[in-house]
């Protein structure tokens, strides 16, 4: 299909995370019209194994594809060490953008020599990001942490109760006792902890995430395919496989704005 400057970007995450990069696209671009799909009915993709997550990418990504999307953004570090080459293989032509934890941008900012990562399980357990701390940890000392059930309280929308503050802290405490003073926020629900994770955490220490960094690719990628879109943007259209009253319920409060929500059957 060819595919006009005018048609939307899809936009996916296990579930509400991605909308933390979503966010920032918006900021960037926002003559760009935007698809989102939380595939909530399957959260955590961080507990789940690479083969299940590469089957949740191809039908998502086949999704967009049918829907006349002109990219494809993983909004997801999870999804993106698990599916991003399949995706890639399968669609050589569509402009794909992944994400990866920001070990280069901690390891260029990094003073103490010690860098903390937050993410999940499926993420700190895989090759990529074992391959992407060989090629730019040279220096410095990389501490990883997996967070499991943050996303699912994230999912609630509890970004301030004691459970959460409870477990933050928990995960949060051996990277200061490491002497981290970069923080690597690697999972893209994370990033709705930051006001929370500042107040457990003096001003001096950097918190990093990469949804500004997807966004400039994505700019990067749509500009040389010629695909940057002149505008206005149609209204944002989302998707998720859970229910879909949970996600109307949590879209204003990560949002911020109104957007049609629909459920996603496949
Ligand atoms: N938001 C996702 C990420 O960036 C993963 C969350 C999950 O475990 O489902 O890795």
């Amino acid at each position: 299909m060819t595919k006009t400057s005018e048609a939307p970007i899809g936009v996916f995450d296990s579930g509400v995370g991605g909308l933390s990069v979503l966010g920032e696209i918006h900021r960037l671009l926002p003559n760009e019209s935007l698809l989102y799909v939380a595939d909530c009915g399957h959260i955590p993709y961080g507990e789940k194994t690479p083969e299940f997550i590469r089957q949740r990418c191809a039908v998502i990504a086949e999704f967009f594809h049918a829907q006349g999307a002109k990219a494809l953004v993983l909004a997801c570090n999870t999804a993106t060490v698990a599916g991003v080459a399949d995706l890639r293989e399968r669609y050589p032509n569509w402009p794909i953008v992944g994400m990866e934890p920001a070990v280069k941008p901690a390891a260029a900012a990094t003073r103490s020599g010690v860098v903390g990562v937050l993410a999940t399980t499926g993420t700190l357990q895989s090759a990529k990001f074992a391959a992407l701390l060989d090629r730019f940890a040279i220096d410095v000392q990389v501490i990883t942490q997996p967070c499991p059930g943050l996303v699912e309280l994230i999912e609630t929308g509890d970004l301030v109760s004691p459970a959460i503050r409870n477990l933050l802290r928990g995960y949060v405490e051996p990277l200061l006792v490491a002497g981290c003073d970069t923080i690597i926020l690697g999972c893209t629900h994370y990033p709705f902890l930051k006001p929370l994770l500042r107040e457990m955490i003096p001003d001096s220490i950097s918190l990093i995430d990469t949804g500004g960094a997807v966004a400039r690719q994505l700019q990067r990628l749509l500009s040389q395919h010629q695909l940057l879109a002149r505008g206005p943007a149609l209204e944002s259209q989302f998707w998720t496989s859970g229910p879909p009253e949970l996600f109307r319920n949590i879209l204003p409060l990560l949002w911020n704005k109104t957007g049609n929500v629909r459920f996603f059957t496949v």
